[in-house]
């Protein structure tokens, strides 16, 4: 049996980090976890608790009531996130929660309470991990860790075109600011901001289709098992 590693992937908004981590996860056999779905179920449990934020920087131990479990929905293939037993995954994605998940992940008691359960995760390795301080923060010592970037026109047009298949009307404008205005927030915020690991390989998907950029990083992934 080959060895098992764990697959750092970090980088900006919209660039594509969850669907390369899940087919790197689908490739391997690996367990694929999304951080970012974990702070908006801590986003959601405040919000539906109505607990402020100045509450938990007090007293972070209310934070020690939250569990959050990722669980395989076998008919459609893909895991959902269950907050205290109960399957949020519809409710995360929801504008409410994506307009406060970034001052929650700015807490640095939030940010240690879910690190912890991150790291504890990985500690059988075979974990594919997508985020913003993966390969810096959660698993400094991942086998392989991967920075992923497109310029931000691309992504915006992306994240428009996604938007259009689904029927939700978007403007390609106000899409393109809030991606320039979340990086902006995501790389100079206080603690763990996004920043590239100094041993991350960087993959600039601008000129990439998804199974070209899955082909690139499974390649790096089975070099690095089987050179260890
Ligand atoms: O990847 P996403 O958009 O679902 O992430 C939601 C928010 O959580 C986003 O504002 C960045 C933040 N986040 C973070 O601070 N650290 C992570 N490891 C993952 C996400």
């Amino acid at each position: 049996m080959p060895r098992k590693i764990n697959i750092a992937i970090d980088g900006h908004s919209s660039c594509g980090k969850g669907t390369l981590a899940k087919n790197l996860a689908k490739e391997l056999d690996y367990q694929f976890i999304d951080s970012g779905a974990m702070y908006r179920a801590v986003t959601l449990y405040l919000m539906n608790e109505d607990i402020g934020l100045e509450e938990v920087e007090a007293n972070p131990s209310v934070l020690n009531a939250i569990h959050i479990e990722f669980k395989l929905d076998p008919m459609r293939g893909f895991y959902n996130t269950h907050l205290n037993g109960e399957n949020v995954e519809r409710e995360i994605r929801g504008m409410a929660v994506s307009g406060r998940v970034s001052e929650v992940s700015a807490i640095g008691a939030v940010r240690s309470f879910l690190v912890a359960k991150q790291q504890e995760m990985g500690e059988e390795k075979g974990v594919v991990m997508d985020g913003r301080d993966i390969g810096t923060v959660v698993f400094p010592d991942a086998e392989l860790k991967i920075f992923m970037t497109a310029l931000p026109e691309v992504r915006a047009k992306r994240r428009y075109l996604e938007l259009k298949e689904k029927g939700i009307e978007a403007n390609l404008d106000e899409i393109y600011q809030n991606i320039l205005q979340r990086d902006k927030f995501d790389s100079s915020r206080e603690i763990s901001p996004l920043m590239q690991a100094p041993d991350a390989i960087v993959l600039n998907n601008t000129e990439m289709t998804r199974e070209e950029q899955t082909r690139i990083a499974l390649t790096w992934a089975k070099g690095v098992i089987l050179a260890g």
